[in-house]
């Protein structure tokens, strides 16, 4: 049986025998030793596939704990604003929890997996005439009002739950790896990470990578020209990288193709930076945040293309090379 993150980590997190455990399966996700590209960037590479996790990325570790804590709170509705991933699992969770979740997302920013999941589980999604930036602050607002629990990761629920893979990851090593590198969007995961190996008493690099292109760039779940946490990533000691949207579809190709991980760009920025020689060090463990089904249209772009044959053996054979 699966164990919910939840029962997992309940020492680590803030809740009690009154807290209800809203869980679909969360946490407990793969770390897959990468040997072709250890050997490419000459170090011991490893990847935390949060890609399996149930609405398909990290976002679940620290929505299982805000909504079971907004729950237990007596919260009626849930509210978030959304690149597309907190959306989907905000969903999840508050349909598993019996809750409606509102969703604010910026209109056509958002890619078709991620919205067609968040529409089929039955949230209510508006898309706001702006960017991410806006939709943020008019969540905050609305929650402000009283009338829903904000699931963002300004949500220290959501920082909690989503330390636990930083444990997941030493545990699973036996000790800690010589760096941790993140993607960075709104940078609620780099001061999860942070506080992780805070906790954990672990003093390794923790190396989170933004977009150079923060606002049009083509990894629509980085896209957010202003992070909420920035001051809190400054503090916390973390590098930051900034890597080229040519760099991250490279280094998502070479996921893909090399090691068999079909990520959404946002999750690439992490090894692009890596394939940049940003990070020299020797064990080294890249966060891959979210699955690539999620963004179907960035495949449809740059993944190599199918061909049209007839059913016929020869033209088959031929067309195969
Ligand atoms: N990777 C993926 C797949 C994401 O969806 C996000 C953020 C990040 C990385 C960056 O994490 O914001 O904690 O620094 N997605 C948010 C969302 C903004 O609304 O789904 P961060």
């Amino acid at each position: 049986m699966t164990v919910p993150l939840i029962e997992r980590f309940r020492e680590v997190l803030p809740v009690s025998e009154a807290t209800p455990v809203v869980s679909l399966g969360e946490g407990s996700t793969p770390l897959l030793r990468a040997p072709r590209l250890s050997e490419r960037l000459g170090m011991e590479l490893w990847l935390k596939w949060e890609a399996s996790n149930p609405t398909g990325s990290y976002k679940d570790r620290g929505m299982t704990v805000a909504v079971s804590k907004a729950v237990e709170e007596g919260a009626r509705a849930v509210i978030c604003a959304s690149t597309g991933n907190t959306a989907a699992s905000a969903a999840a969770y508050a349909a598993r929890a019996g809750m409606p979740a509102l969703v604010l997302q910026p209109r056509g920013a958002v890619a078709g997996g991620k919205l067609a999941q968040t529409r089929a589980l039955g949230a209510r999604v508006l898309e706001v005439r702006g960017s991410f930036d806006e939709a943020l602050a008019s969540a905050r607002e609305l929650a402000a009002r009283g009338t829903h629990a904000l699931v963002n990761s300004l949500n220290p629920y959501r920082i909690e739950g989503q330390k636990t893979a930083v444990f997941e990851i030493v545990e699973e090593l036996g000790s800690p790896p010589d760096a941790f590198v993140v993607p960075y969007g709104g940078g609620g995961n780099t001061r999860a990470y942070a506080r992780g190996m805070r906790e954990l008493g672990i003093d390794a690099r923790l190396v989170s990578v933004e977009a150079a292109q923060r606002p049009t760039t083509l990894a629509s779940a980085i896209r957010i020209a202003a992070p909420a946490h920035a001051a809190s990533v400054a503090a916390s000691g973390a590098e930051i990288v900034a890597v080229r949207d040519e760099d991250i579809v490279e280094a998502w190709r070479e996921l893909a193709q090399t090691e068999g991980l079909f990520c959404e760009p946002a999750s690439a920025a992490g090894l692009a930076a890596l394939r940049l020689g940003a990070v020299r060090a020797e064990r080294v463990v890249v966060t891959i945040t979210g699955h690539g089904l999620k963004d179907p249209e960035a495949a449809a772009l740059h993944a190599p293309l199918a061909a049209e044959v007839d059913p016929d053996p020869d033209a088959i054979a031929g067309a195969a090379a």
